[in-house]
């Protein structure tokens, strides 16, 4: 009854949405998505979904039970796949060589392992991790392993959504990249996960090329990023110094058309579970060929992340008269970004844990991620709660800290929370989101990222 059957082995933020949107744009495709925790698994079948994505649960609906399943029974969907998505972690390694910068790539040895046990007949094995150049060399070694003359070709087609805007990305990306081998096999294979993002992907943004070029271009992507974001954030440091103001300079220099205004906001650092991870892989990866001054490069556009995170505790900690012991401070967001329950690597992690070390008292709101910052900071239960609502939050706190940007707090009855604090009562503002002249006229004195402070003291 269907075309063909598509596999993705993975089923986090990046193989269920992604698989979703397939699903949803080829009703001809059967579409599974596997994966080893049954947890996730559950989640995504009950409706609850495990990840929050605006619109996708939306689009999960729409398509579960037609042609979008979810299964913990790895070993029969590999079976009966033509195309497999894999979309395991690669997380940073933890131990031994690299440990530290090298991207861990058990879960995908595992995986290509478990493919190559559970296959009788050939399949596409899609990378749609984020590997480090020439994994698919590697994988391709381990697949072409079996004495059985089963053929695997080996395909890259990284994926660039963004978290909190997965479903806008995957309905309308700014490229589909795919990258295989030169070979009459490889190109056959480019030819058939092409025609899937056709779609509804127009052919311009459906970009191919060689396999190393692919799988590079992910981390490259990545590293620029993080890059632009470390780089207003140094200039950040030089305002707070100069009078100047961040988003005054950010304005003027975004409006070159050479360098553009995306990701100029300076704040208090970038999180996620993949910035940090794929340039510190880049950096391994850099080294290992001997080149090391390139690795040197990149390397400081993750120490400047960190720098810029201490940089916003002391300005806590130095405007509340050098001590925050035993003082209640209101902590608006957890995530690592707006519109995501995601907390991993999130910079308000490293700001709580430093003002707990302080020994302050942390009344925790966020509208998706309490429950990951509950598990984060277990070492530190009994110092901090979890608030829903931001009003209870603030009540009886010296201070607001500012980690995520979510836009609801900018709706937010600021008089109403003034009036409910202890005094002075102070607001920082690690996004500038909020708008502190209001603040200022409100009674706060307001402390910023890069720009002059509000202070009423
Ligand atoms: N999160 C993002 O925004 C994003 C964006 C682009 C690319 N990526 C990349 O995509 C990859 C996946 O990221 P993620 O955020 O979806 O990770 P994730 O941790 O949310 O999901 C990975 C899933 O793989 C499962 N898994 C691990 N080993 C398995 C196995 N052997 N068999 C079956 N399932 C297995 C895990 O249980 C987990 O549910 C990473 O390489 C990441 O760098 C992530």
């Amino acid at each position: 009854m269907f075309r063909k059957n598509i596999l993705c082995i993975g089923a986090g933020y990046v193989g269920g949405p992604t698989m979703a949107v397939i699903a949803r744009h080829c009703p001809e495709y059967r579409v599974v998505v596997v994966d080893i925790s049954h947890e996730r698994i559950a989640q995504w079948n009950s409706g609850d979904l495990p990840i929050y994505e605006p619109g996708l649960a939306e689009i999960v609906s729409e398509v579960i039970g037609k042609n979008l399943f979810f299964s913990t029974d790895v070993d029969s969907h590999i079976e009966k796949a033509d195309i497999i998505f894999v979309s395991v972690n690669t997380p940073t390694k933890t131990f031994g060589l690299g440990a530290g910068k090298a991207a861990d790539l058990q879960f995908w040895e595992k995986t290509a392992r478990q493919i190559l046990k559970s296959s009788s007949t050939g399949k596409i094995v899609v990378e749609k991790s984020t590997l480090p150049v020439r994994t698919a060399a590697a994988i391709g070694r381990i697949l072409d392993s079996n004495d059985q003359g089963v053929h695997f070709e080996v395909v890259s087609n990284p994926e660039f959504l963004a978290e909190g805007s997965a479903v806008r990305d995957l309905e309308n990306p700014d490229r589909v990249l795919i990258g295989a081998r030169q070979t009459e096999s490889g190109q056959a294979a480019l030819r058939e996960i092409v025609e899937i993002y056709r779609h509804w992907v127009p052919e311009e943004k459906i970009v191919t090329s060689n396999v190393w070029s692919s799988e590079l271009s992910k981390l490259v992507a990545n590293a620029f990023l993080a890059q632009r974001v470390s780089s207003i954030n140094t200039i950040s440091a030089l305002c707070e110094k100069t009078n100047a103001d961040i988003e005054e300079v950010a304005r003027a220099v975004g409006m070159d058309s050479r360098i553009g205004s995306k990701f100029l906001k300076a704040g208090v650092g970038f999180g996620g579970s993949c910035f940090k991870k794929d340039i510190l892989n880049l950096t391994y990866i850099a080294e290992n060929y001997g080149l090391f001054e390139v690795a040197r490069y990149w390397e400081q556009v993750v120490q400047i992340n960190s720098y810029q995170q201490r940089r916003f505790v002391n300005l806590i900690i130095n405007n509340m008269f050098n001590t925050v012991a035993g003082k209640k401070i209101a902590v608006f967001g957890f995530s690592f970004k707006a519109d995501t329950g995601d907390i991993r690597e999130s910079p308000a992690i490293c700001v709580c844990q430093a003002l707990l070390e302080e020994r302050a008292v942390l009344a925790i709101h966020d509208p998706k991620a309490l429950e990951g910052a509950n598990q984060e900071l277990a070492d530190y239960t009994g110092q901090f709660t979890l608030e829903s609502d931001p009003y209870h939050a603030a009540l009886g706190a010296h201070a607001i800290v500012v980690a995520t940007d979510w836009a609801e707090f900018t709706t937010l009855d600021y008089e109403r929370i003034y009036e409910s604090m202890e005094k002075p009562a102070f607001v920082f503002d690690g996004r500038n989101l909020l708008d502190h002249q209001k603040l200022y006229e409100f009674g706060f004195s307001v402390h910023r990222i890069g720009r002059p402070s509000l202070s009423r003291i």
